[in-house]
């Protein structure tokens, strides 16, 4: 059974991750809009990523006596001033998650809780992975600078990224059941 202060604490951390959803999403858009397509297939498999947090994390709630509630999702920013803007956007919102989660595992530390600690940690391995792939990106785009020909050989790299979703955490997970 899950304490208040922890059940609030998971409410609120997975509407960040479906923040974070919505955000890359608009990323995707973005760059969509400047024809770059291999940036925007990237964005679109990280919201796809995030949507997996999101619901991990509301699983765990319900599966442990809790109760997951949606609470409203804050409009992303809606344009960048170039990729670099963009990548540079990424990186610092997930160094801001990485110090959600932290906060989020001292806080069910406080209620004693160890099966949400546990819970906890596939989130902050994820975190040091998302922070480093989001790093490698921005250094790429960097050192692409103004040049176009490196940019679009950036694109086309991030182009060729893979994701499924785990077994579990399909978008329509109850298909099977009906
Ligand atoms: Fe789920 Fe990128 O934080």
């Amino acid at each position: 059974m899950l304490s208040v202060k922890v059940n609030d604490g998971l409410n609120v951390q997975a509407n960040r991750e479906l923040y974070s959803s919505y955000l890359y999403l608009s990323m995707s858009y973005y760059f969509e809009s400047i024809k770059m397509l291999g940036f925007a297939h990237w964005m679109r498999l990280q919201a796809g990523e995030e949507l997996v947090h999101t619901m991990k994390m509301l699983d765990f709630i319900a599966a442990n006596g809790g109760r997951a509630k949606m609470l409203p999702v804050e409009a992303p920013q809606f344009t960048w001033a170039s990729p670099l803007d963009a990548f540079k956007h990424v990186w610092e919102h997930e160094r801001v998650v990485t110090g959600l989660i932290h906060a989020l595992v001292k806080v069910a530390e406080m209620e004693k809780d160890d099966p949400t600690i546990q819970f906890l940690q596939w989130y902050v391995k994820e975190q040091v992975e998302e922070e480093e792939s989001s790093d490698r990106v921005l250094k790429k785009v960097k050192a692409a600078g103004e040049d176009k020909v490196a940019l679009q050989a950036a694109d086309r790299m991030l182009g060729e990224r893979q994701f499924r979703f785990p077994r579990g955490f399909e978008i329509f997970p109850y298909a099977s059941q009906r």
